[in-house]
């Protein structure tokens, strides 16, 4: 089965393109052993501020819940803080996943846009990629900081097709990240779901027609 009629691939960002655990996994010397669930706590407490915030109407840029979320984390675990800033500065400096260059070298062959569609801030984004050396391979960063509200909120997943004039089903939509997946295909988005971690998918009225182990299978669909 292929992906059809699409105008555009869009990428969300943390955990699809960019490792976010590759900070925390840095200093694991000096975390300890328990570096991966302490990483696991600053994402899924990262997350939660960002619908919380959207719910409650307190919005504040990601940089601020990252920040805010890593505080939470280092307390919960009993970190020591003089690792805050150096974990804060790896985190603007992810790792890419190896495949993510190569993907996009191949839809750039099929002469398909590309664009991030992320809750990081542009200065964020802009960061993020140029430190990867993949800013010239995406045609656009789209920031959720534009629509003023994080995801999986509508208005978020609308600024791929106002930016491209198109049609919610002309954008293919990659996402690790079970929710954002919903999000978008509930949109109206063709939503492939980037299994990259074996997860069990969310309850939420959406199934994925595509999903992919990582982002190399992507060009075979389309
Ligand atoms: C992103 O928007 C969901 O945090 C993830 O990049």
């Amino acid at each position: 089965m292929k992906i059809k009629n699409i105008k555009v691939c869009a990428f969300d960002a943390y955990g699809t393109c960019f490792d976010i655990n590759s900070a925390a996994q840095n200093l694991a010397k000096d975390i300890g052993d328990d570096w991966l669930e302490f990483s696991t706590t600053w994402r899924t407490v990262q997350l939660e501020y960002t619908w919380l915030r959207s719910l409650i109407k307190k919005h504040v840029d990601f940089w601020k819940v990252t920040e805010d979320s890593l505080d939470f984390a280092i307390e919960n675990h009993k970190i020591d803080k003089k690792f805050r800033s150096k974990l804060l500065e790896l985190y603007k400096k992810l790792n890419p996943y190896p495949e993510l260059v190569d993907c996009l070298h191949k839809l750039k062959e099929k002469k398909i846009k590309t664009c991030i569609l992320s809750n990081g801030s542009p200065s964020l984004l802009n960061e993020l990629t140029s430190h990867a050396g993949v800013k010239k391979l995406f045609d656009d960063l789209i920031s959720i900081e534009e629509a003023g509200i994080y995801k999986p909120h509508p208005k978020v997943y609308e600024l791929v097709t106002k930016k491209y004039n198109c049609k919610p089903s002309e954008v293919c939509f990659m996402s690790s990240n079970t929710w954002d997946v919903v999000g978008g295909g509930v949109f109206g988005y063709q939503s492939v779901w980037v299994d990259r971690f074996g997860k069990t998918f969310d309850k939420l009225d959406y199934q994925p027609d595509f999903i992919i182990k990582n982002l190399s299978e992507l060009a075979e669909y389309l």
